[in-house]
């Protein structure tokens, strides 16, 4: 769990789209938040003991309220569901500072923005950031329909709309998102920025790779838990070592390394606990990780330097960790 937690107000709430609400969150006394850059998260400590992270959806340059918009997921895990049901305009919820696993690449000469769905959150406050630092860019945002598409207004009123195109699943052909020429026409200096769907940003990154792109210039972040997770019977036990002391912790099957070393004494920050955050992120010594992460890309994966240990596991009878 992140220590570092604010109170803040729910200042308004807001139907953004079908199924989509907005928040806007300040200070109770309005003092200046902390700032945080295009691509932040923040954890949201819900009604029912839940912590959900929520991309930072407005501008970054505003540093008087942070602004937030969940989409309502009846077969989630219940997060999107509490803050549908039970937050209202006027609480008082407790969020952990904003963090950022999915930032904007300074260096880059142009940037390819891709969001899909309730993905677009993100991505919005790229666009904003890039816009006012006068940085090239082009944004998809490819959506069901008109009815759940959210920030339509806000980019249709925005100095940068000539950059966005939004395609509509349930329109006419000629609007579709065409992901292969989008990607196909950027130039090689450009950085490709995605967020959505699991089905959609695995077949944005796809198409990348194929045409050529190197993982360096392919950015993603994935909104929602989708951890491989394997029957605990098909598990096998490991050790891991803790590099410093030298203590060594079993991890049965159906025991994740984090609780394993919880039960030793050694606490390890934790946030989402599904391998979406990359709060519990951890070196690598000795030993081959089994990735069941969607934080790390997949040179990270191949690379095993680094592994999540709140859901992933080892291939190797031992794993060092650097703790
Ligand atoms: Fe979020 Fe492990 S706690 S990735």
């Amino acid at each position: 769990m992140n220590d570092a937690t604010l109170t803040v107000e729910v200042v308004r709430r807001w139907d953004e789209a079908h199924g989509i609400c907005g928040f806007e969150l300040r200070r109770p006394d309005r003092a200046p938040l902390p700032r945080f850059d295009a691509g932040a998260h923040i954890d949201a400590y819900l009604p029912g003991g839940l912590v959900r992270q929520y991309s930072l959806c407005g501008n970054p340059a505003r540093n008087d309220c942070y602004e937030i918009a969940v989409l309502r997921d009846p077969n989630g895990r219940g997060g999107s569901m509490a803050m549908h049901d039970q937050v209202h305009q006027g609480d008082l919820i407790r969020i952990g500072a904003p963090r950022n696993h999915f930032p904007v690449d300074a260096q880059a000469a142009h940037h390819l923005l891709l969001a899909g769905g309730i993905g677009v959150t993100p991505i919005l406050a790229m666009a904003e950031h890039l816009a006012a630092q006068d940085t090239p860019f082009d944004m998809h945002y490819c959506t069901r329909s008109r009815e759940r598409a959210a920030f339509v207004d806000r980019l249709a009123a925005s100095a940068f709309h000539q950059h966005v195109q939004i395609h509509f699943d349930d329109a006419a052909a000629h609007q579709a998102f065409d992901m292969a020429a989008a990607i196909a026409a950027a130039s090689a200096h450009t950085h490709l920025y995605v967020c959505g769907p699991r089905g959609f940003m695995e077949a944005v990154l796809a198409e990348a790779r194929a045409q050529g792109w190197a993982g360096h210039r392919l950015h993603h972040e994935f909104f929602s838990g989708a951890v491989a997770n394997a029957d605990a019977r098909e598990e096998t036990g490991f050790v891991v070592r803790i590099a410093s002391s030298g203590v060594s912790v079993d991890v049965p099957p159906g025991c994740t390394v984090v609780e394993s070393l919880a039960q030793h004494g050694v606490d390890v920050l934790t946030s989402c606990g599904q391998g979406v955050c990359g709060t519990c992120m951890t070196r690598v010594l000795e030993g081959q990780p089994e990735h069941r992460d969607s934080y790390l890309t997949d040179e990270e994966k191949v690379a095993g330097e680094y592994f999540l240990p709140c859901c992933s596991r080892s291939r190797s009878p031992v794993l060092v960790l650097d703790l």
